[in-house]
């Protein structure tokens, strides 16, 4: 097929044309809408570093999570910013938790019509700010374990249809599986954070969850951005330990990952658009220079066109009703 008998452009001549040939579509359905929780009662505060996100208290955060059901996305991810840190993170896997109570809250209003999916992590909850806890200012991997089954545990008991292991310690989906039909959670499915690196993205949502590690920084645990064959590695590993959804985070700049995560793997894959993806849009927007909403769907169109089947984004809401 050759020029001039073939002609490229003829299948992009009309707007149903190009709706007719085109691959790949963005549905609310692809879309994970993430929320943060705090205590109290009718609390609403603005997120700086998250242009249109807030900090809710339960009962705001039901309100939110009902305008994500109606505009037919089908989960919310919630992160928790407590009232109180300490070095071993206990309000995580307290039941009482503000996660907790937003998930409790959440799934009366909703039941089944919503998922609610937990981030499983301390680093919101310890004192120093390390998603694990410390021995001799290193992050101990196997102390840490015993305390996020504990929390996957509080959170399924809460009413969690999904729990998501965000702290990159190894073995933790294996050991959250067996903390969870331990207790009879056989049914709440944990999607694994597989392949999460080390990445200056998060830093609007680390200014939003204040947990920004208080000395040195995540490499030891996060993954090195350099590295795809070592991510393939981590997916496999954790799809052995009983993963139900393998994710890659962040997902633009890792499109590659994705890729290769849909090739290799059956299960299904989640991309995570993260916070700093979010904010350089919403930031290029505010001075004029590029279209936002534009800009968001095609950086979450590609994300799609490389293989995720679902994908976590604060823009959920706002585009939710803009796709055709
Ligand atoms: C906590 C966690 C982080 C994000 C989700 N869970 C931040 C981090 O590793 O510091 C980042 C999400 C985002 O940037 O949107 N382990």
């Amino acid at each position: 097929m050759l020029f001039p008998e073939y002609r490229p452009r003829r299948a992009r001549k009309s707007g149903p044309m190009r709706r007719m040939v085109r691959e790949t579509r963005l549905s609310p359905n692809d879309f994970i809408l993430p929320l943060f929780a705090v205590s109290g009662k009718g609390v609403r505060e603005p997120i700086a570093s998250l242009p249109g996100h807030f900090h809710l208290s339960a009962d705001n955060a039901v309100k939110l999570a009902v305008e994500a059901k109606n505009a037919g996305i089908p989960a919310v991810l919630l992160f928790g910013v407590p009232d109180k840190k300490d070095p071993l993170g206990t309000s995580a896997y307290d039941k009482n938790g503000v996660v907790q109570k937003a998930a409790a809250a959440i799934k009366e209003k909703l039941g089944e019509d919503l998922l609610v999916i937990t981030d499983v992590c301390l680093c919101q909850y310890t004192d120093h700010g390390h998603c694990g806890i410390l021995d001799k200012g290193q992050v101990d991997n196997d102390s840490t374990l015993d305390l996020l089954g504990r929390t996957a545990v509080s959170h399924a008991g809460a009413g969690a249809d999904i729990v998501a292991p965000s702290d990159m310690m190894d073995g933790r989906v294996a050991e959250i599986r067996e903390a969870l039909d331990e207790e009879g959670h056989q049914d709440v499915a944990i999607m694994a954070y597989s392949a999460k690196y080390c990445s200056a993205f998060y830093g609007p949502f680390r200014a939003a969850a204040h947990s920004a590690p208080r000395f040195g920084d995540r490499r030891t645990y996060q993954m090195d951005p350099a590295n795809a064959r070592e991510a393939v590695r981590e997916m496999s590993m954790d799809a052995e330990e009983g993963a139900d959804i393998l994710m890659v985070k962040p997902a633009l700049s890792y499109l590659d990952v994705i890729s290769r995560a849909r090739d290799e793997f059956d299960l299904p894959i989640a991309a995570y658009s993260v916070s700093g993806e979010y904010a350089m849009v919403k930031a290029a927007e505010q001075m004029g220079w590029m279209d936002g909403e534009r800009a968001m769907l095609e950086i979450l169109l590609s994300i799609k066109r490389a293989g995720a089947d679902m994908i976590i984004t604060y823009a959920a809401l706002e585009l939710a009703n803009k796709l055709e």
